[in-house]
């Protein structure tokens, strides 16, 4: 894919395909569910995919239309034996919260993955499971394939100290706390998004939060709903950094999900000097959503740290793009958990980025960017990562000639049309 937008700018109104994460969680309860669960605005593309074709292996119908799924839920103990091995492709999320379903079922299962999920760790889920009384193993106790296989004893609620800030063990914890009996608590010392909690809920469990602990009663019931995914700020966010960096920008992105352990995006640019403002915010199935309005502004380097980078964790690649062409040092610490995505996003970024002439120092838990005034047209690889691939794409554009972007196709694991819509917002 080459890329050029060197003097253009971005104008108009845009829309992003639903949430990944809300979509997921969406497949997974809905088919888990009593009745029907009618989902809207759904991502479609290949790591939701994934979900859907699991949970239909496993006999639940789900009816694909323009935009929105239908899914008949067969309710918690209606699941059967997958026809063949769960092949979870290059989704970490379908991995890790289907084996909090299947550590439950009653008969075994095998999950495999890309060659990227394939290297990626397990043992944060195996370890809870284990504890909860599943049986669920994986190759050297760390990589799929992941096997589990049914138990004689009812698994039993557990207290948890979450090891790493991560959303999916989280999440893989409460959904086996349905098949539970007992009261689960998970602690988490730094927060990770909640749209597992608050979809539970929403479907008719009670989950809720006491100062860092998460509470769940396993003793509940999953009724179908109507739900509408909002649009995927994670997405929204390559718009909102190439807004701000091409100058004479003006960009209205609509119908955003704003929960707020997802906006450390907008609170991190606005601190570096952004002109990001939301508007027409309001509720919809207990996730807050809205409007971004986004106009050309200079950029300042700032620190990023601490208990913020759970809710932008996703972000840093695009991020690390804001800062290599902001004014003084951006400083990206308490992110180690980069290297364990669909690649090691530090050292891609670090590396392509210094292809384009920009400053940046890898770290062993983030990087260290001086800000330079502009940026080199440059050969730029995606590392088959989405987020690095869209994350590239917006350097590219500043850059002062065409810039080649290879491997850009993995952008259909998360925002099949990014390229399209891109283009269509370049004025
Ligand atoms: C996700 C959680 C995060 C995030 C991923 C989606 C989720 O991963 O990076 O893209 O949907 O729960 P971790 O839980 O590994 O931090």
């Amino acid at each position: 894919m080459i890329i050029n937008g060197y003097g253009k700018k971005l104008i108009g109104e845009v829309k992003v395909p639903g949430d990944k994460s809300i979509s997921h969680r969406s497949i997974i309860i809905g088919s888990l569910a009593e009745g029907n669960t009618v989902v809207e605005n759904i991502l479609m593309s290949e790591d939701t995919i994934r979900t859907i074709q699991c949970f239909q292996n496993m006999g639940v119908n789900i009816e694909k239309g323009n935009g929105t799924i239908n899914i008949k839920g067969v309710g918690l103990f209606g699941l059967n034996k997958p026809k063949s091995i769960l092949d979870c492709g290059n989704s970490g999320t379908t991995m890790r919260l289907l084996s909090g379903v299947l550590i439950g079922q009653k008969f075994s299962t095998t999950l495999i993955g890309d060659e990227s999920l394939m290297n990626r760790p397990m043992k944060r889920i195996i370890i809870p499971l284990s504890k909860m009384g599943g049986n669920i193993g994986g190759r050297e106790d760390e990589y799929p394939p992941l096997e589990i296989k049914p138990t004689d004893d009812v698994l039993q609620g557990i207290s948890y100290e979450l090891p790493v800030a991560s959303a999916q063990v989280k999440s893989s914890i409460l959904l086996a706390t349905l098949y539970s009996q007992g009261i689960t608590k998970i602690i988490e010392n730094k927060t990770t998004r909640d749209h597992t909690e608050r979809m539970l809920n929403y479907f008719g469990c009670n989950v809720f939060n006491r100062d860092r602990e998460i509470v769940m009663d396993s003793n509940c019931k999953l009724f179908g709903k109507k739900v509408y995914v909002p649009g995927d700020i994670s997405s929204a966010a390559f718009f909102m950094v190439a807004g701000t960096l091409m100058e004479g920008s003006n960009i209205i992105i609509k119908d955003i999900g704003l929960n707020p352990t997802r906006t450390g995006i907008i609170t991190i640019l606005n601190e570096m000097g952004a002109d990001i403002k939301i508007s027409s915010e309001r509720l919809l199935n207990n996730e807050p959503v809205g409007n971004i309005e986004v106009k050309y502004s200079n950029l300042k380097g700032i620190q990023i740290r601490g208990d913020i980078v759970g809710s932008l964790i996703d972000e840093i690649p695009i991020i690390a793009v804001a800062a290599a062409l902001a004014k003084g040092k951006t400083i990206i610490k308490n992110v180690e958990e980069l290297k364990y995505k669909e690649s090691n996003r530090i050292k891609a970024m670090v590396t392509e980025l210094k292809k384009m002439g920009a400053k940046v120092e890898e770290l062993s838990d983030g990087m260290i960017i001086e800000g330079v005034d502009f940026l080199r047209p440059a050969k730029l690889y995606s590392y088959d990562d989405h987020r690095i691939a869209m994350a590239l794409s917006v350097a590219a554009l500043k850059a002062q000639g065409d810039s080649y972007i290879d491997k850009h196709q993995c952008v259909n694991i998360s925002y099949p049309n990014f390229y399209e819509t891109l283009f269509n917002l370049i004025a």
